[in-house]
């Protein structure tokens, strides 16, 4: 972007900044922004902060208070959601925008002098939070967890299509708790939704995420592979589907076979979960022929195409 551009961008956004909100969010896309946005037709103070200048020029216009400086986005508040991006990199989780994310709110909290809660919106494998970010918050910050300053870890389960309307009306809250303290504070600010809230610690909030996704991913796959058999026999797989999906043990999710997985989650955290059990010394038996079977649907999905 050419620097005077920049430059009135950073002022545009400057001009609106209050001088507390209940919230901010550091990662403005899909889920910071329905999270923001779902918070503040509840009726808080929401603050959005993104190292996209155009993101937050956008959600400004929208009329929502916005911050290039992550400085601000703390300085404001005392609930800090946490939603950059994790992709998977090689079959492998990069968790270096939330490790870079954590360094700059440590170097931050360190100095600030009063207590905050970091929450963690982004999908991290189990025990991410406690072994790796909590450690480089309190190195950069000098304090002590649980002590000095919060952390929870607190996924998000909605569809990227139907985003703000999936946030507003959630199955249940996860809050994956350091301490009592964190839990509470972040309870709070959710305590004006009417659906069960889950507390738990860190390492069982992750892998909640991960189940849940694991799950939907498998289920697809799992009808897939009717699907393919269906074709081999000559059989009709939508019919055997659906009613097959009547049992309300089953229902309609991922039903309709012929096509593979994707969006941006299940590939990513499927291919990011194989490689962590691995390493873990387990073998997804399971997972790994739920990926198979989605790469042999994808092959048959992309022939018929051509
Ligand atoms: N998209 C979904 O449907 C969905 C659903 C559940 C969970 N998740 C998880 O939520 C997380 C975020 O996903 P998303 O879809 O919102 O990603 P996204 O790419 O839409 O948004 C991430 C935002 O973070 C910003 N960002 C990157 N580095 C930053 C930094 N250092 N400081 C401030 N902002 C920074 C990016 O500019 C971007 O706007 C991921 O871990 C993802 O797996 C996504």
């Amino acid at each position: 972007m050419a620097k005077n551009i920049q430059f009135s961008l950073k002022r545009q956004i400057r001009k609106q900044i209050k001088t507390t909100s209940d919230i901010s969010i550091v990662g403005s896309g899909v889920i910071g922004q329905a999270t923001g946005m779902g918070f503040a037709i509840h009726g808080l103070n929401v603050l959005f902060h993104d190292i996209d200048e155009k993101k937050l020029l956008l959600l400004m216009r929208k009329g929502y208070e916005v911050t290039t400086e992550i400085l601000e986005a703390l300085s404001t508040s005392d609930v800090l959601f946490v939603c950059v991006p994790t992709p998977t990199i090689d079959a492998r989780i990069d968790v270096s925008f939330v490790q870079n994310v954590a360094a700059s709110i440590g170097k931050i909290i360190g100095k600030l002098g009063r207590y905050v809660v970091v929450v963690f919106r982004s999908t991290i494998l189990p025990k991410t939070t406690r072994c790796e970010l909590i450690p480089i918050l309190e190195k950069h910050s000098g304090l002590k967890a649980g002590k000095d300053f919060g952390v929870c870890m607190n996924p998000e389960f909605l569809r990227e299509q139907s985003a703000l309307e999936d946030f507003l009306n959630p199955s249940r809250i996860i809050i994956g708790e350091l301490d009592q303290r964190s839990g509470d504070t972040l309870s709070k600010v959710y305590s004006i939704f009417n659906c069960p809230v889950i507390r738990t610690g860190l390492d069982t909030a992750e892998m909640i995420k991960y189940t849940s996704n694991l799950f939907l991913a498998s289920k697809i796959s799992y009808f897939n592979e009717v699907f393919l058999i269906c074709k081999k026999l000559g059989l009709n797989p939508k019919q055997v589907s659906e009613a097959v999906s009547l049992d309300p043990r089953i229902g309609q999710y991922g039903i309709y076979g012929g096509k593979p997985f994707g969006g941006v989650c299940l590939p990513k955290d499927l291919a990011a979960f194989i490689t962590f059990a691995k390493s873990k010394g387990f073998n997804p038996k399971l997972l790994s022929a739920v990926s198979d079977i989605n790469k042999e649907i994808a092959l048959y999905d992309s022939r018929l195409k051509s």
